[in-house]
């Protein structure tokens, strides 16, 4: 039976383009994974947006001299047309600039005040004497209370991952002007996260599926207690806080970017003409997914999910996949650095498809991992052009001009046809298991595994040997490659649409697998092929160098 899936992926403050750690982290196993259930007959929803408040976005804004919602825009608009060129294929991609984000943060907001989830307390925040403001938390700096790290932000510590109240920090200073704040009293609404505390522990418990390093850190939170944290702030930019005296605060941006994900479902069944069909998706028996990067877990496993327990009606996660990070020629990512590949400039030059390549085979999924130019050419060339590519090259060329451009008619299989027809659909078992279980790198792994078969089984019959002698026999293996192309192009669909599309027609099949879905038919003999046409590029050892030459460079 069709399942139902939602699917939210993390909202990237739009506050610069997009960068390979973000496709890594998880805008493409998100894509990954709705494409296969799509593809498998499952309905699916897919959304995020910009996150478009928050000091990234206003420090940005100051920067360029421009307003926060111009910086916001700018990025929004870069966002979707680099969603649109990768294949990311969202249902839904809007901001939290919308007046229905607003609204629906605003119904939340006041649901859980009415339950007494929120509510209003003095608290101690720093503020810069010299600037006259108060400061944003992850604009403090000092050592962490817990581990002592000496350079731990306002808002948490990277060293140890424990959340913080920046007037807690020792020997704090302002991340601007590096003056020490002083300690100032204002009135904020806190989320009361203590109450949820052994509800969302007997619930992270019913969740032994999640990848351990999120279940460890969940329950390492818990285990520590949960505090109440402020969720409005003393700012301008912002949604504002639906209560009269809170004029001149805004909601903190963690407490309505998550909303996000309800919102921007209303958003897309509102579009659909269908205002009611966002609920299909928000409860039982639909799996919910939200695809992030490690540094947002605890927004979540805790912080959504306690939401969503002190509102209820609504489905809380069923997992959350957090990726860990991905380096880039052995270190850091920064943008501040510049030691980052734009996702904008690689659309440039290069194909979405090598890239979604790459980084599928090598995800950080339990580990960090390292994105380097030698290593994306290496394996552009040797994997994708020398062995998928070329497999399917060699078959159809030597077949469109062997047999009049159709698919041959095929005598008996012998023992190794049949073995690798089986191998195929072993494979392709495999990889929707590994898919559905969000394994991707051994998902595309197996499924490559096929390809190699398949150029050895070619080497093994050489039709081109075969066809002077005994053109049956070559017809045979060649019917026998072409299965197992038909094959590959659906496994790797998910994770190569492009090629699989353009491969789809090549093989004379109609509509897009898109729609066809995860089907696997051997081919009709006679069906026509289309012109063959290389499936990917090779790239010049010179890439390497040109392409390492511009990192770090501002
Ligand atoms: N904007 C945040 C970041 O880039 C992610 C927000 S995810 C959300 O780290 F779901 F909470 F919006
Ligand atoms: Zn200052």
């Amino acid at each position: 039976m069709a399942e139902r899936i939602f699917i939210g992926v993390a909202w990237p403050y739009a506050n610069g383009p997009l960068h390979l750690g973000h496709v890594a982290g998880c805008y493409l196993p998100a894509d990954i994974f709705a494409r296969f259930h799509r593809a498998q007959g499952n309905q699916v929803l897919m959304v995020s947006g910009s996150d478009q408040h928050g000091t990234p976005i206003t420090v940005r804004a100051e920067q360029e001299g421009k307003s926060p919602a111009e910086v916001a825009e700018q990025y929004h608009n870069s966002f979707l047309g680099s969603w649109e060129q990768l294949g990311i294929s969202f249902d839904l991609f809007t901001r939290t600039g919308t007046d229905n984000h607003t609204q629906v943060t605003h119904s939340i907001f006041n649901d859980l005040l009415e339950k007494g989830f929120i509510y209003k307390a003095i608290m101690p925040l720093p503020y810069c004497p010299k600037e006259s403001r108060f400061l944003p938390d992850r604009y403090v700096h000092g050592t962490c209370p817990h581990c002592s790290n000496k350079d731990a932000r306002g808002d948490q510590c990277d060293e140890c991952g424990k959340p913080l109240n920046a007037v807690d920090l020792i020997e704090p200073s302002c991340s601007f002007c590096g003056t020490a704040p002083e300690i100032r009293d204002s009135e904020h609404y806190f989320l009361r996260l203590s109450a949820f505390n052994a509800q969302l522990a007997t619930w992270v418990e019913e969740h032994p599926h999640w990848r351990p390093n999120v279940y460890n850190f969940t329950k390492r939170l818990l285990a520590d207690g949960l505090f109440d944290r402020a969720i409005t702030r003393d700012i301008e930019w912002g949604v504002r806080v639906p209560v009269a005296g809170f004029e001149n605060k805004r909601i903190y941006v963690w407490f309505e970017a998550v909303i996000g994900y309800l919102s921007a479902s209303k958003e897309w069944a509102a579009e659909r003409g269908e205002p009611d069909a966002w609920q299909e998706f928000w409860q039982a028996p639909t799996k919910s997914y939200y695809f992030i990067g490690k540094d947002n877990i605890s927004f979540h496993t805790i912080i959504w999910p306690a939401m969503i327990m002190g509102h209820g009606a609504l489905s809380l996660p069923y997992d959350v996949p957090a990726n860990e990070f991905l380096n880039l020629e052995g270190r850091q990512l920064s943008t501040s650095r510049n030691w980052a590949v734009w996702v904008p400039d690689y659309l440039e030059r290069y194909d979405p498809d090598p890239l979604r390549y790459v980084l599928s085979v090598n995800m950080p999924e339990a580990a960090d991992t390292d994105f380097s130019w030698r290593e994306f050419v290496r394996r552009n060339n040797d994997e994708l052009v020398a062995t998928y590519g070329n497999l399917v090259h060699r078959v159809l060329t030597f077949t469109y001009r062997n047999f009049d451009g159709k698919v041959p008619d095929p005598g008996a299989f012998d023992d190794s046809s049949n073995a690798i027809l089986r191998k195929a659909e072993d494979v392709s078992k495999t990889v929707a298991e590994h898919i559905s279980l969000c394994h991707f790198r051994e998902a595309i792994k197996t499924a490559m595994s096929l390809a190699q078969e398949a150029n050895r089984y070619l080497d093994e019959k050489s039709p081109w040997k075969s066809i002077r002698s005994d053109r049956t026999e070559a017809a045979t293996s060649l019917y026998i490659a072409i299965s197992v192309i038909t094959y590959l192009k659906t496994l790797l669909y998910p994770f190569l649409p492009f090629s699989s599309e353009k491969l789809h027609k090549l093989l004379g099949l109609e509509g897009m697998i898109r729609d066809k879905g995860w089907v696997f038919e051997l081919p009709a003999p006679g069906t026509q092929l289309a012109q063959p046409e290389a499936l990917f590029v090779k790239l010049d050892d010179t890439t390497v160098e040109k392409e390492t030459a511009k990192l770090g460079v501002k």
